[in-house]
């Protein structure tokens, strides 16, 4: 994840649980919904005894039109080997096998650092070759069957062929760099960052968690399959960047040109990145399928104004009216809603049809803003009283860098600010630009400055002006918000089968036999990942990992912190979402 987000994943529903202190209490609104079922059965007479009848006209159809869910998919034509593993991940010894691969790949350091100059020349590249040497030994079969090719000296694409070419492959991403550990912190982790120690519960370490156990996970499933003898009939491409955490510059964005320069646009069936929640929440267990990211974008606000000895100053400086203009930005943040058919009113919808813990009064709310405005903004109000949630759907702010002045007794010629976007996902890069370039027009005019924004210039250029305001790309680095994969209706065939894998891997990983399951939603990846340079890959993106947080939602603290740790349980859990995953897809008509 990208290492501007804490906690890049969405974060699901903590929202509601702010609001539920003003909502009526969960025992009286379980006292209330009792009370009404009772008049509700009294009045419809006896025939709503029979579980069915709620079953198949109440309850059912409304959870089926707020968030439809499929089926478990068991790989079938591949069932019996997906047995046979089932119970070989369940044993003791595949376990302890697991972690260690996970150990051996924390213990070798990949940091990746902001601002490196090309691979060839920073000699802090260096660090991944030793990782790939890891790679080599440890996993042996994928070495020896898998077509290796090396993007830009570190980037990692293996191709495992296909018998059957008129499918398209399916491919799944990690990336092998980790954020760099703070060297002031170090004292802070119980176990050495990059100790790899396994505690018999938990494995602790920088890239534990993020993002090795993925790749781990991936080699791991990969090199069991083909122990196992299974010959995929559709190709599986594995990619694997390794700037991922600064911006992907030189890995993903290599790889990507290099999978479009040979098999072109849309070339595969679907994508699977890091990313995803999957825990519990307000008693039930949710997977959050990142389907699309926001946008982002840098503005650098710049004013320039005459300099001079500070002994006859004049009113205000460039500083002093940079400072306005940032109050002035702070006073009006983006407006935030809650819109029909984004992904985040889907969640709230997978929240309202399934989670049995939601307050009743959120839940009606959401139930009805279908139909009813009111309803839409009672629901937005309730779901907003979390600014994770409120900050997922609307475009954000924040005044991240600031500059001006140069001595104690000059005034500044200069000064400057740059303000952090994330860009709602119905919103644009242009969208952002031109709200900005109207929010300070006034302020232009009323400090007399001559105003040019995003390469064009407001009003008068000739004027005579006071000094200068500039809004710019800081670093030439917009990024759109990205296309939403579909997750519902012709299109979500990928989808479809992404949830049905996961289904099954809840089940079989718990051994649950009495029907209890995971309600899969789609939702927004906070953060950006490698996928900003896939888009064109394909259609189907998905940023999911199978992360198991159980209800624990701040356990990704450490991630981009100290302390990282992965509890060894989820990450077997992740080997077997891989292998579900790869057999599923194999035998797809959907995709
Ligand atoms: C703006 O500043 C210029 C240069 O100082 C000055 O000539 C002009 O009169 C000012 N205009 C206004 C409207 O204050
Ligand atoms: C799974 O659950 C069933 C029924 O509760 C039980 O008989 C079986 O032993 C369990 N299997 C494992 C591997 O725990």
């Amino acid at each position: 994840m990208y290492p501007l987000e804490k906690d890049g994943l969405l974060p699901a529903p903590a929202p509601v649980r702010q609001a539920s202190r003003l909502a009526l209490s969960k025992s009286f609104c379980f006292l209330l919904a009792t009370v009404c079922a009772g008049i509700a059965l009294y009045i419809l007479g006896p025939q709503c005894l029979s579980r069915q009848f709620v079953a198949s006209y109440g309850e059912v159809t409304l959870k089926e039109v707020l968030c439809p869910q499929e089926s478990p998919l068991v790989p079938s034509e591949s069932g019996e080997l997906w047995k046979e593993l089932s119970e070989t991940y369940g044993t003791k010894e595949f376990f302890l096998q697991a972690v260690e691969l996970l150990v051996g790949a924390v213990k070798v350091p990949t940091e990746s650092f902001d601002k490196m100059a090309p691979v060839g020349q920073d000699p802090r590249w260096e660090v991944f070759a030793p990782f790939h040497d890891y790679l080599l030994v440890t996993f042996p079969n994928v070495h020896a069957t898998l077509k290796l090719t090396k993007v830009n000296t570190y980037g990692l694409v293996y191709v495992w062929e296909g018998l059957d070419a008129s499918l398209k492959p399916l491919l799944l991403t990690a990336h092998q760099d980790v954020v760099p550990v703070n060297p002031e912190t170090v004292a802070e982790w119980v176990h050495p960052p990059f100790s790899g120690y396994f505690d018999g519960e938990r494995i602790w370490g920088r890239g534990s968690f993020d993002d090795k156990s993925v790749l781990i996970s991936i080699m791991t499933t990969v090199e069991t399959l083909i122990e196992k003898d299974f010959k995929p009939a559709r190709t599986v491409f594995l990619a694997f960047g390794f700037d991922e955490e600064t911006d992907g510059l030189h890995g993903a964005s290599a790889i990507s040109k290099y999978l479009l320069e040979t098999y072109g646009e849309n070339a595969f069936s679907m994508l699977v990145d890091e990313g995803g929640l999957y825990g519990v929440e307000y008693g039930q267990a949710y997977a959050t399928v990142g389907t699309t990211e926001k946008g982002a974008v840098d503005v650098r606000v710049e004013v320039a104004s005459p300099g001079g000895h500070s002994s006859i100053p004049p009113a205000h400086t460039s500083i002093g009216i940079l400072s306005q203009l940032l109050v002035h930005i702070e006073s009006q943040p983006y407006k935030a809603e809650l819109k029909r058919g984004t992904p985040m009113y889907q969640m709230a919808q997978c929240l309202a049809a399934h989670a049995p813990e939601l307050p009743s009064k959120v839940r009606k709310a959401i139930e009805k803003a279908d139909k009813s405005d009111k309803a839409l903004k009672a629901a937005e109000k309730a779901l907003f009283t979390d600014i994770r949630f409120k900050a997922l759907a609307g475009t954000t702010q924040a005044v991240d860098l600031v500059q001006g002045g140069v001595k104690a007794n000059a005034l500044p010629e200069n000064a400057w600010a740059v303000v952090n976007h994330r860009i709602a996902t119905d919103s644009s890069v242009g969208a952002t630009q031109e709200h900005d370039t109207k929010l300070l027009l006034h302020l232009a005019r009323q400090f007399n400055l001559s105003y040019s924004a995003f390469g064009q210039q407001i009003g008068d250029a000739d004027a005579p002006a006071y000094g200068t305001l500039t809004l710019s790309d800081a670093w030439n680095t917009a990024l759109e918000p990205a296309p939403v994969t579909p997750s519902a209706g012709g299109d979500a065939g990928a989808f479809r089968l992404l949830a049905g894998t996961i289904k099954t891997v809840y089940q079989v990983h718990r051994n649950v036999t009495d029907g209890e399951t995971v309600i899969v939603s789609p939702g927004i990846m906070s953060g950006n990942t490698d996928t900003r340079y896939y888009w064109q890959l394909t259609k189907n993106i998905f940023r999911y990992s199978h992360w198991w947080t159980g209800t624990e939602s701040g356990l990704m603290g450490g991630t981009h912190s100290v302390n990282e740790f992965i509890f060894a349980d989820g990450f077997l859990e992740m080997i077997r979402f891989y292998t579900a995953l790869v057999l599923n897809a194999d035998e797809s008509q959907s995709i």
